[in-house]
């Protein structure tokens, strides 16, 4: 299925039906596109990798769960309708003990693990 707003159907898209579509952590699904941005869903549990995105703001919005971002200097920690924006270029690290579903708004050319590479490294995928 393609996302919402490029295969011209113009469906409602259900967070809890799409999030119900995959099991598997750290694979960002994209659900939505506005303009050049993404609408991505994303289940992770563990700690992901340090990483930057020197050329772009990053929006996480909890869906179920608990997203810690560790930053540099403290932790941010969010429970589910909370959300938060890391600036480009700062460091950040997400982390959930529990399995934790997150929405992200970024744009299309955004990689998830942006400057730090490695075996993280995910394409963004469709839900088919
Ligand atoms: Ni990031």
């Amino acid at each position: 299925m393609l996302p919402a707003c490029q295969d011209g159907s113009m469906e409602a898209v259900n967070l809890d039906a799409m999030l119900a579509r995959f099991t598997e952590h750290w694979l960002p699904k994209r659900i939505a596109r506005i303009n050049d941005y993404d609408v991505r869903i994303v289940k992770i549990q563990g700690d992901f990798t340090w990483h930057k995105h020197d050329e772009t703001d990053e929006f996480f919005l909890v869906l179920t769960g608990e997203l810690t971002i560790q930053l540099r200097d403290r932790d941010v920690v969010l429970a589910p309708r909370e959300l938060f924006v890391v600036p480009r270029g700062v460091e950040h690290c997400p982390r959930a003990d529990t399995e934790t579903a997150v929405l992200l708004f970024e744009p299309s050319s955004v990689i998830n693990t942006g400057d730090a590479g490695g075996e993280l490294t995910a394409e963004v995928q469709e839900l088919a």
